[in-house]
């Protein structure tokens, strides 16, 4: 394992969500909580990476590659809140 200090959700990864972002997902899982970005973490990152998510109707800019990694990454170290 990676012996860098690991990305947490609290400090990497929640803010990379908006209110906006929350507000519309809530439906189907919350951008806001730990565990279900965890746990869709994969549907998450093909959304952003793909540019689907945010919708670019949303006016929302589109998620660079950092982001993108950055939530990849944070999903291979097991999610760390
Ligand atoms: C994980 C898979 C996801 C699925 C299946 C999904 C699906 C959807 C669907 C069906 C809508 C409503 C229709 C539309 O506006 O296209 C929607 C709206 C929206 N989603 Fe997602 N979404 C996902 C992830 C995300 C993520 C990760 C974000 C933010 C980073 C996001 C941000 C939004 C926003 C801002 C809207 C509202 C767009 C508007 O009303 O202008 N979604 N999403």
């Amino acid at each position: 394992m990676s012996t860098s200090a690991s990305l947490s959700f609290a400090r990497d990864i929640r803010p990379m969500f908006t209110s906006m972002d929350v507000d519309h997902m809530k439906k189907a899982m919350d951008l806001s909580d730990r565990a279900s970005v965890f746990q869709h973490a994969e549907a998450i990152y093909e959304s952003v990476s793909s540019g689907s998510m945010p919708p670019p109707s949303s006016g929302e800019p589109r998620w660079t590659p950092d982001m993108c990694a950055k939530l990849r990454k944070w999903q291979e170290e097991g999610g760390q809140p």
